[in-house]
């Protein structure tokens, strides 16, 4: 695992924009895709420079990490418009090319198995873009989270619903349960980038980092990847030894 810090969120954007541009450059992507605060300056830095011509997406693919249950495709909080409005359609990539569990699906389980098997079909995720969360869950794999755990149905942690809540009108309408790619899904990625930043991320930066690797850590699986790199501000790296 290799620890990147920049000195601001800025420079997080351009760091992490930089590893994107160099797969997109060297392979036909499937891109995974976290939601959240953290990746949207790089998202818009990758939009930025499409528009400038100085990278394309080309045929890449975009594969969302979770999503909420009980929320439709169309509701404006859906993982699905948060990727078009955050990244896809300011970097040109058309909604065909959008894939991700249906948290609106009648049979949440055979869902969960479709898009973990849909993942392989495509031939795996080259790049996976995380966020960390602040009791460290990546995607919503909740601690204590098995370390070998698929795409599947979760509860989120109230701690997340909170630190969620500011996307919604009241904490009431944040969901109870989301669709996850799980901890194995995702470290079967052939490279991954998780961006934090600020103070708040601090002690899950940590613990991810220099813990141990522990279900009550979901992020501290990433220690084991071959190709996982932290890309973290100042502020998120201040609990690092
Ligand atoms: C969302 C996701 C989550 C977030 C995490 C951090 O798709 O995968 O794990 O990355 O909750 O969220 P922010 O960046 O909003 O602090």
């Amino acid at each position: 695992m290799d620890v990147v810090i920049a000195a601001d969120p800025v420079g997080v954007a351009r760091a992490a924009a930089d590893i994107v541009a160099r797969a997109l450059r060297h392979r036909v992507v499937n891109l995974g895709v976290a939601t959240g605060s953290s990746p949207v300056p790089t998202y818009q830095e990758l939009a930025q420079r499409a528009q400038r011509g100085e990278l394309s997406f080309g045929h890449a693919r975009v594969f969302l990490l979770d999503e909420y249950v009980g929320l439709s495709r169309g509701h404006a909080e859906s993982y699905h418009q948060v990727i078009r409005r955050d990244l896809t359609e300011a970097a040109g990539i058309p909604d065909s090319r959008i894939e991700g569990p249906r948290g609106d699906a009648a049979d949440l389980i055979a869902e969960a198995d479709r898009y973990d098997h849909l993942i392989t079909t495509h031939g795996g995720i080259d790049l996976q873009i995380l966020g960390i969360g602040t009791n460290g869950h990546i995607g919503f794999n909740e601690p204590p989270s098995s370390l070998s755990s698929r795409t599947r149905v979760v509860a989120l942690a109230e701690q997340t619903r909170m630190d969620n809540s500011r996307f919604f009108d009241h904490l009431d309408d944040v969901p109870q349960l989301a669709l996850t790619q799980g901890l194995g899904t995702i470290s079967e990625a052939r490279e991954i980038v998780l961006i934090a930043t600020g103070a708040r991320k601090a002690p899950a930066v940590a613990a991810a980092v220099e813990g141990p690797l522990a279900a009550r850590c979901p992020a501290s699986i990433l220690q084991w990847h071959p190709r996982a790199t932290f890309v973290v501000d100042a502020a998120a790296a201040s609990k690092l030894e």
